[in-house]
């Protein structure tokens, strides 16, 4: 027992390592072509959904792009955590250049343990699929959400999808053992859904995007 959690935090501390040699690439895609279409398909929902004066919490933020893209839609401010610290320190070096260091702020923490402040808007973009303890991050980060909680991973919830992106993963997954990079989960989308539902979030938006699913969920006043 003792030392499957030691693994499991091992694990966890390799997530961070394993993202920080993506920081420069992120940075760099994130500069010269902005959000991601799957990104941007979650951005564009969340506005037509109502976001200007919001608070947002970016789990997972990478170098911060979600979080600078929904300040310019209008957020109030927005707080990243990342397991990686220099995606944390490129994000921060953003948010100066871009001129929302007042508005933006990041640290490197894991979601599912830290104390996340309280928000109307979550959001885990790419996120949940690099974690191995789904239930402990799902139960943090939904309780810290007001208003609205969405998250993209990889498109799992037919039966077709969940067989292709095991197969996919499967494979991505040896060659992330053979380079030690942190590996990808197929997290089990009708559970969350189940979990979710429990606490008083209804689904209101699903939508894929290449091998992505996009979800986002309300909670019922
Ligand atoms: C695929 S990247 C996506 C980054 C960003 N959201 C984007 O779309 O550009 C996944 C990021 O999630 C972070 N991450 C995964 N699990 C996390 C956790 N429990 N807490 C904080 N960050 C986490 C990783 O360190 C990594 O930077």
């Amino acid at each position: 027992m003792k030392a499957n959690v030691l693994m499991k935090e091992k694990e966890i501390e390799q997530i961070g390592n394993s993202f920080d040699d993506d920081a420069c690439s992120f940075c760099d895609d994130f500069k010269k072509s902005g959000l991601v279409k799957s990104s941007q398909i979650l951005l564009d929902e969340l506005t037509t959904l109502g976001i200007r004066g919001k608070r947002l919490l970016d789990l997972g933020c990478g170098v911060g792009s979600f979080s600078f893209k929904a300040l310019e839609r209008g957020v109030s401010s927005t707080a990243g955590f990342d397991l990686s610290s220099i995606m944390i320190g490129t994000a921060s070096r953003l948010s100066e250049e871009r001129g929302v260091k007042e508005r933006a702020s990041f640290r490197r923490d894991d979601a599912a343990k830290a104390a996340l402040p309280e928000s109307e808007i979550v959001v885990l973009d790419k996120s949940m699929c690099c974690y191995p303890n789904i239930d402990e991050l799902l139960d943090n980060s939904s309780n810290a959400s007001r208003e609205y909680y969405s998250f993209i991973l990889p498109r799992s919830d037919t039966k077709i999808s969940r067989i292709i992106a095991t197969f996919v993963v499967s494979i991505g997954n040896l060659l992330s053992k053979i380079t030690s990079q942190s590996r990808t989960y197929i997290h089990n989308i009708r559970k969350i859904d189940r979990v979710l539902t429990s606490r008083n979030f209804e689904r209101v938006f699903r939508e894929t995007s290449g091998m992505w699913l996009i979800l986002i969920y309300r909670r019922i006043p």
